[in-house]
């Protein structure tokens, strides 16, 4: 009787779950009609695992929400965008999980070379789909509004086309692995100072030639599976709760298909985000689904929102490797991916100043290096998005040796010795993983008279690093723009001894923004942004220094002059000192009951650059102020060097209906093979009662393959004519002015032009 009783059990099970509708077999719309309304709310929300409960891939993001019945598994998703960041170590598990930290995105954009990116895409996309993940959370693309932006350095350039075609490189190298993205973070995060309150007041011209360009070019080129909106505000609506964004411009206007999740607790009202379509909430939280269920039952969240939302998380679910079964390796060629950062990294260095050829440092054996930074160098940024550093990194000194110079040796222990009690002194308690102010860096050591009079002997060069360190949570300040009065001294002192002694002088910088270069490039000899080229970043600075590599990178950045030069600087919380007791008022953490938490959310102090901030600046964003407003910079963005020289010839172009294109000649004319880059603005015509125009706007841009003294090599631009065009806000449309278009292709965005050819529009 038992044993019939059991069967008959069995029988049912069986039947109840051939009746379910199963993702992949059944139509979306039965699956979707099978569930539950809790079913539905718990899938536009992700799934944290209980405390205590063992992770499938420990230290990922998240994953979305599984319903076994139904046959939807959970989706995993991990940070980028450097290095796909997942733990290393797994409980009961001998294995180590090491992932690859590849050159920090501004380093790649610094390529100015899609190929370079495509290349970059594809390997951390290996990574993700070899560990079994399906979705890597990046790039991020926002713009470099200000030098200070404390995620900068996750981010690509000061300029929308430059990083809507790095990133679009970069997603469909990921995507071509059959793993997705999660571009991010749309729109207008520019700055990390109170950014879950920040409100971007900004006007639809730059919105829309700058903010959103970036994002229109990168999903029309990769159309990435996932977009991840942003913590601020725009004109007072969390981009998460906008349907403006979400429907009208994401989706109706440049026709994404995809998910839109929220980033990690944004936004304050979780019906609103699912109403403009932000589909996943992420990482979810209990609140969010209660809300969710609430509205949904009382009729106030129509079911049709709920269903497209739950509609688009399913697609989304049906793209993944889990849902297919992928079977991965569960390792990766990690070897075969140094070998790609070095490559890529070497690829992204800017040559600045290079004085009488001191770079490449042949016929020098015998090295100097100075600066804390040469003996601490920052691969890649920090916070949550970017945690981290790689299982290893090549240091200065290493890489230097291995190309087989020889590194002053007394200089190594003093340097470590002062690192380490300055380190003691700013972090008594320990150095923390990330930090809600710039972290502090050690300060410069200046060497003893004696010391470095010892050294001008026995060295033929003296390297000099200045480092900065800066990352997700926090801006960097007005005074990380400039030197510290000790990085002043010391290169002061270093030039002066090497220089008496006929002896030279190269600084490497080691930052991703901006730092001040007026007052003191004139006083060394060659000077190079090695920016933060990630695990390999010794073998790549000495790939270039010791001219193996031909450097070919360029400023995706200005290097203003002074700060506040920008006029984006004027409102940027350039001197915020966190404040905890406005921090709790916004937040009303010292509440003790609703009422009061109400009153004190109720009477908010606003404050400018904190809680609003005004983009006064409209389009005039980097170099289109510098160069239209005629205004001094140290270097322009675009600019960099190389070991050789390049010519131009103009062989066509073309503006038509649909597209300009300009083809051009490069040859190399110099004595080394290299890489050059070219780079198209377009200068619009001014006409009376038309809009105002930036003396010249990015195009396109693409560098060369590697060209042998003598080689040339023909490169075609082409571009969507309709990025041509200008915003016109009292119109609320694109406009493209009558007159004559002058294409320039230029070496920066401020030096005359190499070749111009003029078209004229009726
Ligand atoms: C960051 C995102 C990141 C997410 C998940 C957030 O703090 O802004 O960039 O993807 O955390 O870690």
């Amino acid at each position: 009787m038992k044993k019939y009783l059991l069967s008959v059990a069995t029988l049912l099970a069986g039947l109840s779950a051939f009746a379910q509708p199963q993702l992949g077999k059944d139509k979306i719309e039965d699956v979707i009609g099978a569930m539950t309304l809790q079913e539905k709310v718990n899938l536009l929300h992700g799934f944290r695992a209980p405390m205590g409960t063992e992770s499938k891939f420990p230290g990922a993001a998240g994953s979305t929400y599984a319903i076994e019945r139904l046959g939807i598994p959970a989706v995993w998703m991990a940070d980028g965008p450097h290095r796909l960041v997942i733990s290393p170590s797994r409980s009961f598990d001998s294995s180590v999980y090491n992932t690859t930290e590849l050159p920090s995105e501004l380093t790649i954009a610094s390529s100015f070379d899609t190929k370079a990116a495509y290349k970059a895409g594809e390997l951390i996309g290996q990574e993700v789909s070899d560990y079994g993940l399906d979705v890597l959370l990046a790039p991020g693309i926002n713009l470099l509004r200000t030098t200070l932006g404390g995620r900068n350095g996750e981010y690509y350039s000061e300029d929308p086309v430059h990083a809507g075609l790095i990133a679009a490189a970069f997603v469909n190298g990921i995507q071509s692995k059959n793993v997705g993205v999660a571009l991010k973070h749309y729109a207008v995060n520019n700055q990390e100072t109170n950014r879950n309150q920040n409100d971007a007041i900004v006007g639809q011209r730059a919105l829309r030639e700058l903010y959103l360009r970036n994002f229109e070019i990168a999903v029309k080129l990769s159309n990435p599976w996932s977009i991840m909106t942003s913590y601020n505000k725009v004109n007072g609506e969390y981009v998460c709760e906008s349907r403006f964004f979400n429907e009208d411009v994401l989706r109706s206007e440049w026709g994404f298909d995809g998910l839109v999740m929220s980033d990690w607790n944004a936004g304050r009202n979780a019906v609103l985000s699912i109403k403009a379509g932000n589909d996943l909430l992420m990482p979810g939280q209990d609140k969010q689904r209660a809300a969710i269920l609430a509205a949904a039952e009382d009729g106030s969240l129509p079911m049709e929102y709920i269903d497209l939302s739950v509609k688009r998380v399913l697609e989304f679910v049906l793209k993944s490797h889990t849902f297919k079964n992928f079977q991965y390796p569960n390792e990766t060629d990690l070897k075969a991916h140094s070998a790609l950062a070095r490559e890529i990294g070497a690829n992204s260095l800017v040559l600045l100043k290079n004085e009488a050829n001191v770079l490449p440092m042949t016929g020098v054996k015998n090295v100097a290096l100075y600066g804390t930074t040469s003996y601490d160098i920052v691969p890649a940024g920090m916070g949550f998005g970017a945690t981290g550093h790689g299982y290893y990194c090549v240091s200065l000194v290493e890489g230097l040796r291995k190309a087989g110079y020889s590194i002053e040796k007394s200089l190594i222990m003093p340097y470590q010795m002062h690192i380490q009690a300055e380190n003691k002194k700013n972090y008594p308690n320990g150095l923390p993983p990330f930090s809600i102010t710039a972290p502090l860096r050690a300060d410069e050591f200046i060497p003893a008279p004696e010391m470095l009079e010892a050294n001008v002997k026995a060295n033929d060069i003296a390297i000099i690093t200045l480092g900065r360190a800066n990352g997700e949570g926090a801006d960097r300040k007005r005074e990380h723009f400039y030197l510290t009065a000790n990085e002043s001294e010391l290169i002061k002192t270093v030039s002066e001894a090497y220089h008496a002694a006929g002896k030279k002088v190269v600084v490497l910088l080691n930052v991703v923004s901006a730092i001040e270069t007026a007052s003191w490039k004139d006083s060394v000899d060659g000077i190079v942004c090695i920016f933060q080229p990630g695990c390999e970043t010794g073998n790549a600075v000495a790939d270039v220094l010791s001219g193996k590599v031909n450097p070919s990178g360029r400023l995706p950045q200005t290097f203003q002059v002074n700060y506040g030069d920008a006029l984006a600087d004027a409102n940027f919380p350039a001197d915020y000192v966190f404040d905890m007791s406005a921090f709790s008022r916004a937040y009303a953490i010292d509440a003790k009951t609703a009422a009061e938490s109400a009153k004190l959310k109720a009477e908010p102090v606003l404050k400018k650059d904190i809680d609003y901030t005004n983009y006064e600046e409209g389009i005039y964003v980097g170099y289109r102020y510098f160069t239209t407003f005629g205004k001094e910079v140290s270097y322009p963005f675009g600019f960099g060097l190389s070991y050789t020289d390049f010519s131009y010839e103009l062989l066509s172009s073309a503006i038509e209906a649909d597209k300009t294109t300009v083809t051009v000649k490069v040859t190399n004319t110099g004595k080394v093979a290299g890489k050059d880059v070219v780079e198209a603005y377009i200068k619009a015509p001014v006409v009376k009662r038309g809009l105002d125009k930036p003396a010249r706007e990015l195009k396109a841009f693409a560098k060369t393959e590697l060209l042998q003294p003598g080689q040339s090599e023909v490169i075609t631009l082409t571009w969507d004519s309709a990025w041509n065009a200008s915003y016109n806000e009292k119109k609320a449309a694109w406009q493209m002015d009558k007159g004559v278009y002058n294409i320039l292709i230029c070496k920066d965005a401020q030096s005359e032009p190499v070749l111009t050819a003029s078209h004229k529009i009726k």
